[in-house]
């Protein structure tokens, strides 16, 4: 019994060494990243734990989605083919809005710029601007959706930059 006990012992130790020295060495992309309960840590800057999305907001977001956007950015969010080649006048086409293109490197403040303001007037692309078109309301919805179809580290990205450009 005794040496049983010291045997499980002994192992657990080695099981907490073991999980510290892999959180301490692999790394997370993107930046250096570790989540705990108090929240996600990003390059030493911890923010709050990411904000659950509402399941309304997302499908409401989906079908704004396929209606205003999709004929650039595709139905299922994959953008258009060769997006990263600039086209003969040296505009880009329409990127991908999952986590292949690079939507969640901005965050949402930026984001509901580019969507609302267009790209021509941000930086000489050609993303159309839809300030006449969709409320702020609804290209947040937008976003959620997008949200909601990335990874957890894509996801978890997005909000930290959302959150540390607020401070
Ligand atoms: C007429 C085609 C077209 C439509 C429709 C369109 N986009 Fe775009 N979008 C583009 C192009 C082209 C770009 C890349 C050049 C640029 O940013 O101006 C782009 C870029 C973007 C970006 C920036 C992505 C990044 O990684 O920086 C976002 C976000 C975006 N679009 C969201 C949307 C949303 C949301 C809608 C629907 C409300 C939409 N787009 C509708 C063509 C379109």
């Amino acid at each position: 019994m005794k040496r049983f006990f010291g045997r499980l012992k002994l192992s657990t130790i080695s099981f907490s060494i073991l999980a510290l020295l892999l959180n301490a060495c692999v790394p997370d992309s993107p930046g250096n990243k570790t989540v705990n309960n108090n929240g996600v840590i990003i390059n030493g800057t911890e923010v709050p734990p990411v904000a659950d999305l509402i399941p309304e907001n997302i499908s409401e977001g989906e079908q704004l989605y396929m209606e205003y956007c999709a004929s650039c950015h595709g139905i299922n969010l994959e953008g258009a083919l060769n997006w990263k080649i600039p086209l003969e006048d040296g505009t880009l086409p329409p990127p991908p809005q999952d986590n292949s293109g690079h939507t969640w490197h901005h965050s949402d403040a930026i984001l509901q710029r580019i969507v609302l303001e267009g790209g021509a007037k941000l930086y000489g692309g050609t993303m159309p601007a839809f300030d006449d078109q969709l409320t702020q309301e609804q290209a947040a919805m937008i976003l959620d959706y997008f949200k909601s179809q990335w990874g957890k580290d894509e996801r978890e990205y997005q909000w930290w930059i959302t959150v540390t450009e607020n401070k």
